[in-house]
């Protein structure tokens, strides 16, 4: 870990003599999740400040433009822009942001950090915690009225970093609705997928832990990451290599845009390093990408696109639906006969048969039997074929009332089965694909602006 000098420019100065609310807004940017998480946790413990996330560098200037950040903590390698461009915005932009470096190489190695008015500290991966702590004393010491985090304050921990500890450091805390804490677990109790399953279902996501017990329980998270990365970064960077393949000739056979393929890749990525976890989960993943050449595998990874581009452009667009619909398009079909063709036309024909009327349920009984799934994944698997009462499998439940997730994924499994169609029959014609939407959508207000959404997009090359 190096320090580097704070430079203080007058624009400084005014903000920091100004400043009547001393809340500071810090910026934590990484594509993997524990690692955001672990950093947010972090900060948290040390300071008095407001925490934003971005998953790429792209995320991250979009947050620096909108709000006043004081402090950025970047990873350096990721996808749709990296930390280097979000250091070069901060130089050319009047911000005076201040910014972390997280990398493996040092700034030295990188050229866009040769000049260092920004740049207030470097840490090198994996081991970002104890230098972490130093950088922020440093920055606390240059900031008028930083807040400490208070000795007796709770500070929030996310269920699925604990869920990586096989026992808990410390004792945990859950907050009651009237602002009371309540300890739910004692130090080295155990934290399993049963309690995490127990909490997710009452929607709670964060316990608490006191400031003074965070740099216990983040020295073991970070050693457990480390571990968890170690024992499965080969078989994920087998995997995400035949990610990589599957999407560029998936993009490339069907004239989609492959600008977005970093995102789509980068969402798929993550998901699948949840999935991974899951044995059950890792095998079925395994069987959608050996049949990316059949119908079930092309049109399970077009739809993970097509339905995270347009949840993005909707603005829905956070770790959590996405992942949802990368899982959804990767499992909704794993119980369809593995010749089937496409299934909107079998339905639009009325030529189902009852194996394929119970695949969505039996898919959504699966997904709901493994506790490391997100929420409502089952309920959106069993939703995709609900296009209304003419042909919907499995109950014909009118698309204005399924869940909003699951009308969304449905409209995405008709585009796509429509876009297969058209270039089954020759090629895909835009206009025409649009007006075929146009007609399903007259039944549907949701479906509408679905499709007004995706005129914008511009989905196609
Ligand atoms: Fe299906
Ligand atoms: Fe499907």
């Amino acid at each position: 870990m190096v320090n580097y000098e704070l430079v203080r420019n007058s624009n400084w100065k005014i903000k920091m003599s100004a400043s009547a609310n001393p809340k500071l807004k810090v910026l934590i940017v990484d594509d993997e999740s524990d690692i955001r998480e672990m950093l947010s946790f972090s900060v948290k413990g040390a300071i008095a400040c407001d925490i934003f996330t971005a998953q790429n560098g792209e995320e991250a200037i979009k947050s620096l433009k909108a709000d006043e950040i004081d402090l950025i903590i970047c990873d350096y390698n990721m996808p749709i822009k990296n930390g280097g461009d979000v250091y070069k915005y901060l130089l050319e932009s009047e911000s005076n942001c201040q910014y972390v470096l997280c990398s493996s190489e040092g700034p030295e190695q990188l050229p866009e950090f040769s000049n260092r008015s920004h740049l207030i500290g470097y840490l090198e991966k994996p081991n970002l915690i104890k230098g972490l702590r130093e950088i922020i004393g440093k920055f606390k010491t240059t900031i008028p009225g930083a807040g400490e985090a208070s000795p007796s304050l709770y500070i929030p921990v996310p269920i699925s970093l604990l869920l990586k500890l096989s026992n808990i450091p410390s004792d945990i805390y859950i907050k009651l609705t009237e602002g009371r804490y309540v300890k739910v677990l004692n130090q080295n109790q155990v934290f399993d997928s049963n309690d995490f399953d127990k909490y997710t279902k009452k929607d709670v996501e964060t316990l608490y832990c006191t400031s003074m017990a965070v740099d216990q329980v983040l020295e073991k998270i970070q050693a457990q990451i480390i571990e968890l990365a170690k024992s499965t970064s080969l078989p994920v960077l087998d995997m995400n290599m035949k990610i990589h393949g599957i999407l560029i000739s998936t993009f490339r056979v069907y004239g989609l845009q492959e600008s977005f393929i970093p995102f789509v890749e980068a969402q798929v990525k993550e998901t699948l390093k949840i999935c991974s976890k899951d044995k059950i989960i890792s095998g079925l993943l395994d069987k959608i990408i050996k049949s990316k050449d059949t119908y079930i595998g092309t049109h399970s990874f077009m739809l993970a696109a097509v339905s995270v581009i347009l949840a993005t452009k909707l603005n829905w667009a956070s770790d959590g639906p996405n992942t949802k619909l990368v899982i959804c398009s990767l499992m909704h079909d794993i119980f369809l006969d593995e010749n089937a063709t496409n299934e909107t036309k079998l339905l639009c024909q009325q030529m189902v048969d009852d194996a394929f009327k119970a695949h969505p349920q039996k898919a959504a009984e699966l997904v709901n039997k493994i506790t490391s799934m997100p929420p409502d994944t089952g309920r959106i698997i069993l939703e995709q074929h609900e296009i209304g009462e003419e042909f919907g499998i499995p109950y014909g439940t009118h698309i204005n009332k399924v869940s909003a997730l699951g009308s969304l994924f449905s409209f995405c499994h008709y585009l796509v089965d429509s876009i297969l169609e058209q270039h089954s029959a020759g090629s895909v014609n835009q206009a025409s694909l649009f007006n075929k939407m146009e007609e399903i959508s007259e039944k549907s207000i949701q479906y509408k602006k679905y499709l007004n959404f995706l005129k914008e997009v511009q989905l196609f090359n």
